[in-house]
């Protein structure tokens, strides 16, 4: 992805975007402009004549913007911006604006004598808010006036229900919040000056503080606990220096062969629709174009999907998603390709769609035979029985999330030996996936079909299985026209097309007794799954066995269901389900908090699962570190006195607000699909001595390879630079897994560490005998004596199994353990919020690499962070009919916003808990890659506590709810005050695409 800076104040001025920054601020403070015709010949605009409608501005089409002029405030004269993105830094504006006032004393009071009140992001492009200025003229500069402007200013702006862009709500609060920030920063200005008698409170003032980012404090702790050479030791990342010069080679980077094709796909418009017509005429005589295909032109099956083949590649006669696709288009460069893909016009029939969960029940679209239940203990008894104090039930949103990897989907495939065999290389988790998909749909058989990857540029579980259709899409020109084919999507057309997390509904009835103990919890769940099932089972399977995070409930009935929609099929997205259940848990453990008025983390620690707990599936709790983690972290952050400090703090200050929270995490490790839970390896170790290992995992980033090389070499008593991992490539490793579930280092390193021994096996009659200085002299004295240096490793997964006929078995191998703490700060008028602090803690056994698990960390961390408070896609659905229906409106980094470095917590604390080896994994360590990811919800839990305080200055104490992501519209609009109260009752709920 290219973001490139062509940029001039000028430009910005001239394209008179509805949200520029600057155009309220010339607008506001009188700026001239200076405009100039092609004959030389100038006049002056002031710059609020100058915008006259959507990016229509004064400006004739020989007339160019020559120059501009910012006259000089005079003394109580005053001039303030104010903007307000859904992230801090690098984002577009919601709501902006531009104000100045200018004072004059009067008999001894301070009035206005002239005023500019200017907004962006409420209409189609930057306004004066005209009968304001009017209103104030002559004022004098007090609360009344304050009151009386608000009131005017409330029907000076008007947003219309349906405005595009939504958040009608929170656009329309933000113009009065800035108005009042204005009033209480012009009074903190005047402060002193003689006669001004409007004095702004001290607890005021933290409406007007300005934000500082100080510079982020990290710190990283752990122990090294070493294997042999290297295992254990924080080495650094093989690839990371090819990364950081840029040199690493991705898919796309692959040099193409001579008589290349590039791909583009042509794409439903339609969530649900019967195809009427396709013409491609046009199409095929667009320049470059070299072929096109449909479903009828499809060698093999066009039907295909991961555990059922539910999907068509490319669409027969229905289409269920926009974005689905219809077919493909070859042609001699990807602009070309992607023209003639355009060039393709397709007449459809529409038919009713489904574009929401709460659709899907209403209608009862679930896919077929996905109803599970979980069962433990006797809920409807125990609340009948009495036992309970209180039984609540209440609802959870959960938005999805886009994964955002930096490397789009790529696939670059060709034929050899005449088209006899098919080559490809691939960004995937699953080459193995792809093979089998591009065998299926050519034909042929899967011995005759390689797929490699070197590495990935990220995948997060968004090329688990959604990259595979797309190297079967590009398989079908490349075999039928017998040349090589690239097919690399572009980024919105990625976001468009591949899929998300899952957005989940989640209905609870939770039983409790008044010192806050769960008696029993009622659970249904729904995952939007989208138009075909992929692997959204597994994904709800994964959010049942988490919906009791780490909390025991002797009664627990949860019920799940996935459900169809028209939206592009769902998939796979770090934690596969985990977090959406195990955020629903923290949810009702907030809500019962906040019923038995004690402090959520009072209500976790007294339903903290311990040692010999039988959890809802069976399977029991043994050597757990949860308390350990709880304990140490609570410790080191100085919990009670974090609290105490935010309370203080939340005293002196009314507009601003902090909060803090602190919540566990417990990550079930295997592929709860048992057969998944296999690896193999190929390891060869040459007469030099150095080793190619080859193993079924790929490496996307998260130091896999690193890992495995560090068994490898630790098991041969060899350096670390002795060993290489060049590729995983199917035709070396065959039937492997996809990379994911996070296991595939205790996989992996199990499989190469079973082949390294069969070598050492053969090499120790050799290595007994004689002395050898080095491994080299070993390896090439047993190659002289005809000894096999090779070998295929295996390893699975021992004693787990569960069975769904009864709910009950051992899914997963061990739980990898975890806690977070986190501080935020909120500015409850606009809703902008920042970490404050975050301090993570996880169990990692004794880690094979700190260095690369530190990062695993952090970096889960921050991307939860963005599906907590950051991230939110917007779908044309009922909640966005200003988006087409069933269309992706965020479908890039323009509107979709992932963290940026300055969503860093500002003090952001890693530590591995020490001494706790894991006899369950190599080495005695824990996987790492999806565990940490739900402890963002630290953050969101924060936010939801400094909100709480805001409330309480409106005399709000009651639960109320807040959906994910806890983004600056839904913090701003739950903090509930006199300016929202003039557009929302309290049961307002952000609109949210679930
Ligand atoms: N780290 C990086 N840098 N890039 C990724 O794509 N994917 C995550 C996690 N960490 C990912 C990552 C996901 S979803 C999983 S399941 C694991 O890595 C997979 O790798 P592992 O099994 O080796 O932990
Ligand atoms: Mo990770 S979601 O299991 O690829």
């Amino acid at each position: 992805m290219q973001i490139r800076n062509v940029a001039s104040v000028g430009g910005n001025i001239c394209t008179a975007s509805p949200i520029s920054d600057l155009n309220p601020l010339w607008m506001a403070a009188g700026a001239r402009f200076k405009i100039s015709d092609c004959r030389g010949i100038t006049r002056v605009c002031p710059a609020e004549n100058f915008f006259l409608g959507y990016r229509k501005v004064d400006l004739a089409s020989n007339e160019i913007l020559l120059s501009i002029f910012l006259p000089w405030n005079s003394p109580y004269e005053f001039v303030k911006e104010f903007k307000q993105a859904h992230r801090r830094d690098d984002d577009i504006a919601v709501v902006n604006a531009g104000m100045r006032v200018y004072l004059e004393e009067k008999d001894q009071k301070w009035v206005v004598s002239d005023a500019s009140i200017v907004y962006g992001g409420v209409a189609p492009y930057s306004v004066s808010a005209n009968e304001t200025r009017k209103f104030l003229m002559g004022k004098h500069w007090n609360k009344e006036m304050l009151q009386g402007a608000l009131k005017v200013l409330e029907k000076d702006i008007v947003l219309k229900e349906d405005a595009p862009g939504g958040m009608v709500e929170f656009r329309k609060s933000l113009i009065l919040s800035f108005f009042f920030k204005f009033f209480l920063w012009v009074c903190h200005q005047m402060d002193g000056v003689a006669s001004f008698d409007e004095t702004v409170p001290e607890s005021h003032l933290s409406a007007i503080k300005s934000f500082e980012h100080p510079s982020i404090i990290g710190s990283q702790h752990y122990e090294i606990v070493k294997h042999g050479t290297t295992v254990g030791a924080p080495e650094v990342h093989l690839s990371s220096k090819l990364q950081v010069t840029g040199e690493a080679e991705y898919t796309d980077d692959v040099p193409m062969p001579p008589n290349s094709l590039h791909a583009a796909l042509v794409l439903s418009r339609k969530p649900h629709a019967r195809i009427l017509e396709i013409d491609d005429v046009a199409a095929k005589s667009s320049p470059g174009f070299a072929g096109i295909f449909f479903a009828k032109d499809v060698p093999g099956t066009n039907k295909i999907g991961p555990i059922v083949a539910d999907e068509e590649l490319f669409a027969s006669g229905i289409v269920t998603c926009v974005g689905q696709v219809i077919g493909v288009v070859v042609a001699d460069t990807h602009e070309n390709a992607k023209h003639a893909a355009r060039m393709v016009h397709i007449q459809y029939e529409e038919l009713p769609a489904v574009l929401s969960i709460e659709d899907a029940i209403q209608s009862n679209s679930f896919h077929p035979n996905t109803e599970k239940c979980l069962r433990q203990g006797d809920v409807e008894h125990c609340f009948f029985s009495g036992q309970c104090d209180k039984i609540i039930e209440g609802e959870v949103l959960v938005g999805g999330q886009e994964h955002f990897y930096l490397e789009p989907n790529s696939t670059l495939i060709w034929t050899t030996d005449g088209g006899n065999e098919v080559h490809m290389i691939s960004s995937t988790q699953a080459p193995q996936k792809h093979q089998k998909y591009v065998a299926n749909v050519l034909g042929l058989p899967m011995s005759k079909v390689v797929c490699k990857t070197k590495r990935i540029g990220g995948g997060f579980g968004g090329k688990e299985t959604r990259s595979a259709f797309l190297a079967a899409v590009a398989a079908i020109p490349s075999y039928l026209l017998n040349r090589p084919v690239k097919l690399t999507l572009d980024r919105d057309i990625d976001m468009m097309v591949t899929g998300q997390r899952h957005s989940f509904i989640g209905k609870y009835k939770v039983g409790f007794r008044n010192d806050g103990k769960i008696l029993a919890l009622d659970l249904e769940i729904f995952n939007n799954a989208g138009n075909s099932l992929d692997l959204s089972l597994a994904v709800l399977e994964r959010a049942m066995f988490h919906s009791d995070n780490v909390y025991e409930i002797p009664n627990v009935r949860i019920k799940g269901k996935v459900c169809f929609t028209n939206f592009p099929s769902n998939t796979a997205f770090r934690g596969f389900g985990g977090p959406q259940g195990m955020l629903i848990a923290e949810n009702w453990i907030q809500r019962i908090s906040m019923e038995v008025q004690k402090s959520p983390e009072e209500i976790r620690e007294i339903n903290f699962q311990r040692e010999g707990s039988v959890l809802h599936y069976g399977q029991q709790i043994e050597h757990s570190t949860l308390e350990r983690l709880w304990n140490e972290l609570k410790a080191s952050c100085n919990f009670l006195s974090a609290r105490k400090e935010v309370e203080q703090f939340n005293l002196q200050n009314i507009w601003k607000k902090r909060g803090v929270a602190i919540v566990p995490t417990k990550f079930g490790i295997s592929f709860t699909a048992k057969f998944m839970n296999q690896a193999g390896a190929l390891v060869q170790v040459y007469t030099d001595g150095t080793v190619l290992v080859t193993h079924g995992g790929v490496e996307m980033g998260q130091g896999l390879h690193t890992k495995v090389a560090q068994v490898a070499a630790s098991s041969f008593g060899i350096p670390l630079s002795s060993v290489f991992i060049s590729e995983t490539s199917t035709d070396k490793v065959p039937n492997a897994s996809p990379t994911a579930a996070s296991a595939s280092s205790d996989l992996y390193g199990a499989a190469v560490l079973d082949a390294c021994e069969q070598i050492k096996a053969r090499m120790e009659p050799m290595a007994s005998k004689h002395y050898f200085g080095s491994f080299a002299e070993l390896a090439y004295a047993c190659y002289m004596e005809r000894i096999d240096l090779s070998a295929h490793g295996f390893y699975k997964t021992p004693d787990i199994g569960f069975d769904w006929a009864t709910g009950k078995g051992v899914p997963f191998r061990y739980f990898t353990y975890g806690a977070a703490f986190a501080e935020v700060e909120i500015d409850t008028l606009t809703g902008d919020f920042h970490t404050r602090r975050a301090d993570v803690i996880l169990d990692l056994g004794f880690s094979l690499n700190p260095a690369i698990d530190v990062g695993q960390i952090e970096g889960a961390f921050v991307q939860g962070l963005g599906w907590v408070a950051l991230e939110e896609l917007k779908w044309g659905d009922a909640a966005h009919k200003w988006v087409p229906p069933g269309c992706l409106y965020t479908s890039g980094p323009g509107t979709y916003k992932i963290p940026s470095i300055n969503d860093v917590p500002f003090k952001f604390n890693v530590s591995l808990l020490k001494d706790a080896p894991n006899d369950k994994a190599i080495h005695s360590s824990k996987a790492v890659g999806e565990p940490p990811f739900f402890l963002a919800s630290a953050v969101f839990f924060a936010i939801k506590d400094a909100i709480i305080a805001a409330r309480a200055e409106e005399g709000l104490t009651g639960w109320f709810p807040l959906d994910n992501p806890a983004t600056p519209e839904r913090i701003r609009m739950a903090c509930i005050d006199e300016f929202t109260k003039l557009f929302i009752d309290s049961h307002f709920r952000p609109k949210l695409s679930v």
